[in-house]
């Protein structure tokens, strides 16, 4: 698995966090900044990251901003990303089951360091069920279309 990695300003501490969880898991990444001390417009770091996975050069990314809704939106025009924004360890197993999401974003105004690990760690290791969840997540794809 390669996974893209970016925040704004308003999440570097959390994009390290995660930076290091994934040379623990022995996963491929790269790391997208900001290397920021000034503010910086999520955005910009958004929509190449989302682009990347779309094109299949990274099976995954993860955004992380002051909230996590600013990056998750974005994400989310790019066609065939479904990013999930994340504070919680169950909807980050339930996403990937059901929804198969490629990309996660997380608010480091919102949670710490420690839930921020836990929830992309399962994020990163839960496999898409398919089944009934593989019909719902091709309507989303069809609509895209
Ligand atoms: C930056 O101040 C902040 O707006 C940004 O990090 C993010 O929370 C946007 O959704």
């Amino acid at each position: 698995m390669k996974v893209a990695i970016a925040s704004d300003h308003g999440g570097i501490n959390i994009r390290k966090e995660i930076v290091a969880l994934l040379e623990e898991m022995g996963i491929e990444y790269e790391d997208f900044g900001c290397e920021c001390d000034s503010s910086v417009d999520y955005p910009d770091y958004a929509f190449p990251v989302a682009e990347k996975v779309a094109n299949g050069e990274f099976d995954r990314g993860i955004l992380i901003c002051g909230t996590g809704i600013g990056m998750s939106i974005a994400a989310n025009k790019v066609k065939g990303i479904r990013c999930a924004l994340l504070h919680d360890t169950f909807s980050a197993r339930a996403t990937r089951e059901h929804n198969d999401s490629n990309m996660m974003a997380m608010g480091e105004r919102v949670i710490g360091p420690g839930l921020a690990r836990d929830i992309a760690k399962i994020w990163l290791s839960t496999d898409f069920e398919g089944g009934r969840h593989e019909n719902r997540v091709n309507k989303i794809k069809e609509y895209e279309k």
